[in-house]
């Protein structure tokens, strides 16, 4: 039962009492891109938005796995980011998550220190959930 540990976790996010004891893998995605929606809602919303329709103060997030850094079109990025040569890849996503400024001296965006590795796990569902290429999620 590789997912248990987490249980009381998701229970406390979405408010639940109890989860069935056999839960299928589409099952925890589902769970965990709801979390990850919460979560982004209260540590990334209020400066980014997920799609072009509204307005952001950082770079729109969706599509962002597998993006280019520094590429959204428009957007006026600091020199560090768009400069960085780097591809959001989900390990690159962590060590921003955990310290931006630390993984990237010198961009823009303000430290936000979320080193908890399921919360990153949250997050990164919820991000490769609006994350499609050729309508297709991609898995990685
Ligand atoms: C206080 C505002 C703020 C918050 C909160 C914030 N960001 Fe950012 N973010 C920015 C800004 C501004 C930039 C552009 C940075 C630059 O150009 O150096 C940015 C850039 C990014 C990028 C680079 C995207 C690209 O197109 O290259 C990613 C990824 C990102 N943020 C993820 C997140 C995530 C995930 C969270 C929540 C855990 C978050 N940010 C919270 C302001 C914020």
């Amino acid at each position: 039962m590789k997912h248990a540990p987490l249980y009381p976790l998701f229970a406390a996010l979405l408010g639940l009492s109890a989860l069935p004891a056999i839960a299928s893998d589409a099952t925890f995605e589902a769970v965990k891109i709801s979390a990850g929606e919460q979560l982004f809602a209260a540590e990334c919303r209020r400066c980014h938005a997920t799609d072009a329709q509204h307005d952001s103060y950082g770079p729109p997030l969706e599509n962002v796995i597998g993006r280019a850094a520094g590429s959204y079109p428009d957007y006026d990025y600091s020199v560090a980011l768009e400069a960085s040569g780097i591809v959001w890849t989900e390990p690159a996503l962590r060590a921003w998550m955990a310290d931006n400024q630390g993984f990237m001296p010198g961009t823009k965006m303000r430290h936000v220190g979320i080193t908890d590795p399921t919360v990153q796990d949250f997050i990164l569902a919820y991000l490769r959930s609006i994350t499609t290429r050729d309508g297709k999620a991609i898995d990685n």
